[in-house]
């Protein structure tokens, strides 16, 4: 198990280029399930998600090329519809072969994700919206069985803004019969990114990045070539911590738009943050001012940087009320936070965090994937030794995250423990 040692307490300084986005990439390549042929994509970020979704398409049949950072698929050979639960239990985005299995051979088997640590993260919705495309949906087992001859198109109305489902749904419906209209559907760029690569593909999705999203079903579908977008989140990681250790950061080739919330949270922090075409400079302010902030469907401020934004918190100056509306049990890292000085106090979805002037490093455990990177913000700043153990969440999701935050400058390596 893999372990990051963070000296805290230099500014950061210089250009860092984004990856692709995790979660953009994941449903991009399940859509390749959806035609027969080789479907191309470039930027492809290289982390262990990405790495464990890629099994479970061989798996059911179809071939998988990956070098560097392109992947091939081809999806002729598609002919298991089961997701075992040893593939699914390690990636629970694999709940999006659902639809396209459904769509493409009929009938699915799913094992059931299951819930994690940030929160229960049901399914239910994404099911209520196969069932009204006329699947019918079992559970047993711990597998989510559907099936349909044909899918056809209806009227879904979503609960929640679902991202992965309304993705699923997505998927599902572009090789329906007739029309189908998501209501209250999720309009995260991610859901954006995928409805233009549908299109291309020859299938016709309108409205994505509203809350209603109208998909003429199609016959078949041919395969494409993608480039997947920049990371926004791990755009926003690097900003924020560009703000937190008052330095001078410039994150290369992302896309500004898709970090509004994220840009203006951070200015009101006292950070200058400039948009130049595709990438962004940040160069913090020497004192912090403390924000509020709510987590948000996009384009609220989004969940993923509520984490890495608390680090931020723990040394502004005054106090920061940090509300989480997404998920019921996202602030594990509170208690790590505070293992480095943090004064934090949670009550319900509320988090208080009072700035104090210093940090000081000391080991921590790495609980999820984003938590993992507000440690490594905190060891940034820390006085001192910082260990962040269990650094499997971190590689989950972020591409090459310590050697990025070396080449600017920080005092971080990855020690291999055995
Ligand atoms: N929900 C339901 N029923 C459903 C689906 C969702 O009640 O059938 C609830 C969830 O419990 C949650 C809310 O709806 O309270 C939003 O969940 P959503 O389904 O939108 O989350 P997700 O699709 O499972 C994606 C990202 C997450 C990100 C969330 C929110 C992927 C692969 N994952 O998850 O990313 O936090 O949207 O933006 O796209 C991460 O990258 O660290 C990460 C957790």
């Amino acid at each position: 198990m893999d372990q990051i040692i963070v000296e805290g307490g230099r500014r950061l300084k210089g250009e860092v280029k984004i990856s692709g986005a995790k979660n953009a990439a994941l449903p991009i390549l399940v859509s390749s399930l959806l035609a027969d042929g080789w479907s191309s994509y470039s930027n492809v970020p290289n982390l262990m998600d990405i790495q464990s979704i890629l099994p479970l398409f061989t798996d059911l049949g179809a071939c998988v090329e990956s070098s560097g950072d392109r992947v091939r698929i081809n999806a002729e050979g598609l002919n298991n519809h089961i997701a075992p639960y040893d593939l699914v239990r390690k990636m629970r985005a694999s709940i999006l072969v659902l639809g396209p299995l459904v769509a493409r051979l009929k009938k699915a088997k799913v094992s059931l994700p299951g819930g994690c640590a940030i929160g229960a993260r049901p399914i239910n919705l994404h099911l209520k919206g196969l069932a009204r495309l006329g699947a019918k949906i079992k559970l047993e087992h711990g597998y989510v069985s559907a099936e349909a001859k044909r899918l056809i198109g209806a009227e879904i109305y979503l609960d929640t803004a679902t991202v992965t489902g309304t993705e699923n749904l997505m998927m599902a419906a572009v090789l329906a019969e007739g029309v189908t209209t998501l209501k209250n559907a999720a309009r995260e760029p991610e859901i954006t990114a995928l409805a233009h690569v549908l299109n291309r593909m020859g299938g016709d999705v309108q409205g994505a990045g509203t809350s209603v999203i109208t998909i003429n079903g199609v016959e078949s579908l041919t395969p494409t070539e993608t480039r997947i977008i920049p990371d926004r989140i791990e755009a926003g990681t690097f900003m924020a911590a560009a703000a937190l250790t008052r330095g001078d950061v410039t994150v290369l080739n992302c896309e500004p738009d898709h970090l509004e919330a994220v840009i203006h949270k951070l200015q009101l922090t006292g950070a200058d943050v400039r948009v130049d075409g595709k990438n962004i400079r940040v160069k913090g302010a020497d004192k912090i001012e403390s924000i509020d902030i709510t987590t948000l469907p996009y384009p609220g401020f989004p969940t993923d940087m509520q984490a890495q934004f608390m680090a931020l918190m723990s040394v502004a100056n005054g106090l920061s009320h940090i509300s989480e509306t997404i998920f019921e049990n996202r602030f594990i890292h509170v208690s790590e936070l505070r293992r480095l000085g943090a004064d934090i106090t949670v009550q319900g979805s509320s988090a208080f965090v009072k700035g104090v002037p210093m940090l000081s490093g000391a080991p921590v455990m790495a609980t999820d994937l984003r938590a993992s990177a507000s440690l490594i913000l905190g060891g940034l700043v820390a006085k001192g030794k910082t260990e962040v153990n269990r650094v499997y969440h971190l590689d989950r999701g972020y591409d090459g995250m310590e050697k990025k935050f070396a080449r600017l400058g920080a005092a971080i390596k990855r020690v291999k423990l055995t």
